[in-house]
């Protein structure tokens, strides 16, 4: 359960550190926390289909093997926001700035994207054999295609060597995951709460039916979110009915 000091598997290249993952559980039953990073990733692999794309050598692309424990398995959401923890206090050991967790698992420099998560599961019938988490953290990137990525680097923090930053994450990742598996998943949600964004003041958001202005309440621990208008209205919502409007 703790992995913190498997050596981590450095690829110079490959389409995705996710699909390698998923290939070497297909074939064989690999250590707990089995971690595959990347310089760089050739179909790089994002939420709701999107694409990952990130400069060669620049940042972090790397995935993790775990095996859940079957107490979770009613609630997979509980492994995201692990992970996200994880991922936000490795960001906010390197930089002053504000890191928030923003629903369901991005991760925020100030306002801006700097991190992201995508988990594949492997299933065994109904069971749930193994999940796969892929942590994109941007390290030294400067120059992006959208307004609201960053990167450590970007935000004001020294050039770090990707290496270093994953060093942080599998101790953090480690840790947390050690918690969720000894059975702390109220103080995982409790501390995921207290990081996350848009409690505070309404934002703009896109929905199913429309932009709203909202504030977020809390999520559960299957993932859906609450949220309460302007106009005091609150309502749940799927990770497909609403988005962020930077
Ligand atoms: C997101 O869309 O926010 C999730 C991005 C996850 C990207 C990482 S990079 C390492 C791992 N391999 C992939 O192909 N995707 C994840």
């Amino acid at each position: 359960m703790n992995f913190e000091r498997i050596p981590p598997l450095w690829l110079d290249e490959t389409d995705s550190t996710n699909a390698e993952a998923m290939r070497l559980l297909k074939r064989s039953k690999p250590a707990e926390g089995t971690c595959i990073a990347a310089q760089f990733q050739t179909e790089g692999r994002g939420q709701r289909s999107n694409a990952w794309s990130s400069r060669p050598r620049e940042n972090l692309l790397v995935s993790f093997i775990l095996y859940p424990p079957l107490a979770i398995s009613g609630a997979p959401f509980l492994l995201s926001k692990t992970a996200a923890l994880a991922v936000r206090e490795t960001l906010q050991h390197f930089t002053t700035e504000e890191v928030h967790i923003k629903w369901p698992n991005d991760v925020l420099i100030g306002r801006k994207k700097a991190a992201g998560i995508l988990i594949e599961n492997q299933w065994m019938g109904s069971q749930w054999h193994a999940a796969v988490v892929g942590i994109g953290l941007n390290v030294n990137q400067t120059i992006f295609s959208v307004e609201h990525a960053t990167s450590l680097r970007a935000s004001g923090a020294d050039a770090l060597a990707p290496e270093t930053v994953l060093t942080e994450l599998q101790t953090r990742l480690s840790h947390h995951y050690h918690r969720l598996c000894k059975g702390e998943s109220q103080a995982i949600s409790g501390q995921y709460h207290d990081r996350l964004f848009g409690k505070e003041n309404n934002h703009s958001y896109e929905t199913l039916e429309g932009p709203i202005e909202a504030k977020v309440l809390r999520v559960l621990d299957d993932g859906r979110i609450e949220m309460v208008t302007g106009q005091g209205n609150t309502r749940l919502y799927d990770l497909s009915e609403l988005r962020l409007i930077y």
